[in-house]
This record gives structure tokens, sequence and C-alpha cells, in this order.
């Protein structure tokens, strides 16, 4: 494996002001569309992006979550609010989060600031999980450290008897988030690495496009 000769041409698209909508968010719906449009293989995962904490003494630490949500101009995840993400959050609103699909050769960088959802809509949520994921919510104390494999799968089963009918419920320390975004950046990879990038900021109530040097 020679790392220093593995390059891609990018040569499937652009993005021009032109062609850019005014507002941020309708512009990334129509890409995460294209994202997922076509027999794409099953493993791309679109919703999947890159969110980036940083706890009050400038430790930042990135992890991939899943997008589950982008009604009200924000950006929606669920996770486990007791672990190191939810920790940091909670003492640091300033998020990011990042999409990668490889596929169309195009990312989207997200920067704002990051608030709990409503009890109501975690519980709403998690019940439309399967069930041995809501079981699987309840087992794992998201980023301490565990005795072994085997604890874990222990407790799975204990909880699967327990809960083998009826409603589970929806663990006070787990639920969802949301970012409202105060930048957000689309790239798409163009030749020569002359890629396209344009950045919306948000300014009052308007939105203002710039296009970044690559
Ligand atoms: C494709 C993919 C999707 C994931 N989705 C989630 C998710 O939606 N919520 C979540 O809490 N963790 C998710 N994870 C696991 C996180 O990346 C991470 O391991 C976990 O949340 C613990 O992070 P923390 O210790 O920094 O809090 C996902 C991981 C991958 C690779």
């Amino acid at each position: 494996m020679s790392l220093y000769e593995m390059r891609q041409s990018y040569r499937l698209g652009s993005l021009l002001e032109k062609d850019a909508d005014a507002d941020p968010m309708v512009q990334f719906h129509t890409w995460l569309g294209q994202a997922i449009e076509g027999d794409l293989p099953e493993w791309v995962e679109a919703n999947a992006m890159t969110l980036s904490t940083c706890d009050p003494n400038g430790n930042v630490s990135s992890r991939v979550v899943l997008l589950k949500g982008l009604d009200d101009g924000k950006f929606w995840f669920y996770t486990n609010y007791d672990s190191a993400k939810g920790q940091q959050m909670e003492a640091n609103a300033n998020v990011s989060l990042c999409f990668l699909w490889q596929h169309v050769q195009r990312q989207v960088r997200i920067e704002g600031h990051v608030e709990k959802a409503s009890r109501e809509r975690s519980i709403s949520y998690f019940h439309k999980r399967p069930r041995d994921s809501q079981l699987g919510a309840i087992v794992s104390q998201q980023s301490s450290v565990v005795a072994s494999r085997e604890s874990l799968e222990k407790q799975l089963d204990t909880l699967k008897t327990q809960y083998a009918d009826g409603e589970i419920p929806c663990p006070e320390n787990w639920g969802g988030y949301c970012v409202t975004p105060t930048t957000i950046e689309f790239w798409q990879g163009r030749e020569s690495r002359l890629h396209d990038r344009l950045r919306y900021r948000r300014e009052g109530s308007q939105w203002v496009i710039q296009r970044l040097s690559p």
C-alpha cells in the first residue's frame, strides 16, 4: 500500500452560485436526496455524520452519529445524555457536524449550537426503534468502562426476559439533541483540486453566501 499514490479525480458535479438555493436547509435536503438516490450499496449510510464536541478545556473529540430528523431548520440525532459527548455538550453547546458522501464527491460541514430535544420527542422516537435497540440503550452506560462483552450480553438477556412483551420504558438518560446551524458549507469535488465551496453564514435573519477558496 502506498498512501502517497492514492488519489481520485473529482469529476461528478459542480456547485455554482446560480444553482445553489438561497436557503441552506433546502440545499441540504437536495444534496441528501441526491446522496441516497439510485442503486446504492446497502452499506452506504448517507445520514451518518461526524459530530465534534469540545470540553471546557478545549479538548475536542469526534465520533459518527446518525441524522434522524431535519425539521425546524435543525439537525436531530439521538444518544445517551451521560456519554462522553453528552457531558461535553452539557458543558459547551458549540458543536460541528460533517457529512462525507464519497460516492457523489461531496462534503457538508455544519457549525452551530446544540440543545436537548423535548422528553416527548425522545420518547416518541425511542418507541419507533427496534425492540433490540431499545434494550441495548438501557444496557449501555455509554462511554463507561465495562468488565467484559459477556457482562453486557448477560444484562441484555435479563432485560429480554423482563420485557418479553409490553412497552419498554425510554431511559431518562437517553434522548435527542438538535443542532441549530450558524454556518453550513457545501463542498463539491472538482478537477485540478479547484473544488467548489459555498459557505452560508447566518447574519441576523439572513443567510449570506460566500465562495471559499478550495
Ligand atoms: C455509522 C455509525 C452510526 C452511529 N450512530 C450513533 C448514534 O446515532 N448515536 C450514538 O449515540 N452513537 C452512534 N454511533 C456510535 C458513536 O460513534 C460512538 O461510538 C458513541 O456514541 C460513543 O461516543 P462518545 O463516547 O464520544 O460519547 C454510531 C457509530 C457509527 C460508526
